[in-house]
């Protein structure tokens, strides 16, 4: 596996993962186990972030402690489907930023369409989070990187429940500064680009359009 590639391997995400992609599981389980993962990725993802030293008074005297420096974190949802990533990584960073990017696969294909695109003014300035639950063929994530840079931002991570190989592989390729994160990374796409097993359509998964 490339070296900018994570897989959280701890037990609750995997548990959590293999309930997602149970076909049987309710589009009001999906939205909250996805929300659920999204937490506990958001508290790996942010492992690296800055500290700075500061001092506080407690009731019995001065403490010489740590409090996150000024540098700030944004969340960029790649819609639809990452939007269910968004309040899991919030819950852990309420002061975030949140950016949006819309963008959808054409089915005959599978280029990314984009249709929405709106990102803090200060992203050259920011962590940036990329979200969405899946990292099939990479042609979402690669546009959205794009665009991510073409404004300026710098330090970008991608975060997705499920990737395939071939994703992975092509997302280390065009953009090796970006880390990768997932909770597993599946062999193979099927001929209209779905993950395999993988989980089905995320977006319709979680918001019930199927
Ligand atoms: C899904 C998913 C990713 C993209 C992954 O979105 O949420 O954005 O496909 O595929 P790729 O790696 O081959 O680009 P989709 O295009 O189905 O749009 P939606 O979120 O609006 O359903
Ligand atoms: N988009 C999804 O929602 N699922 C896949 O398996 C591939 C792309």
């Amino acid at each position: 596996m490339q070296k900018n590639v994570f897989i959280f391997d701890h037990p609750l995400i995997q548990h959590k993962i293999s309930l997602l992609r149970d076909k049987n599981t309710s589009a009001k389980e999906f939205r909250e186990l996805t929300s659920e993962i999204s937490t506990l990725m958001g508290y790996e993802v942010t492992r690296d972030i800055p500290l700075k030293e500061v001092e506080i008074e407690t009731p019995m005297g001065i403490a010489k402690t740590k409090v996150i420096s000024g540098k700030k974190l944004a969340f960029v949802p790649i819609l639809r489907a990452g939007l269910g990533m968004v309040d899991g990584m919030l819950n852990l960073v309420p002061m975030a930023r949140v950016g949006h990017i819309g963008l959808y696969r054409d089915h005959d294909t599978l280029e990314p369409v984009e249709y929405y695109c709106k990102l803090p003014h200060d992203i050259s300035e920011c962590d940036v989070v990329i979200l969405d639950p899946m990292l099939a063929t990479a042609g979402s994530a690669c546009d959205a990187v794009k665009f991510i840079k073409a404004r300026g931002g710098k330090s970008i991570k991608f975060v997705c429940l499920i990737a395939s190989r071939e994703g992975v592989e092509r997302l280390s390729k065009e953009h090796p500064d970006v880390g990768v994160y997932c909770a597993a990374v599946d062999e193979k796409l099927n001929d209209i680009g779905y993950i395999v097993p993988g989980l089905g359509d995320a977006g319709d998964r979680l918001f019930g359009t199927k």
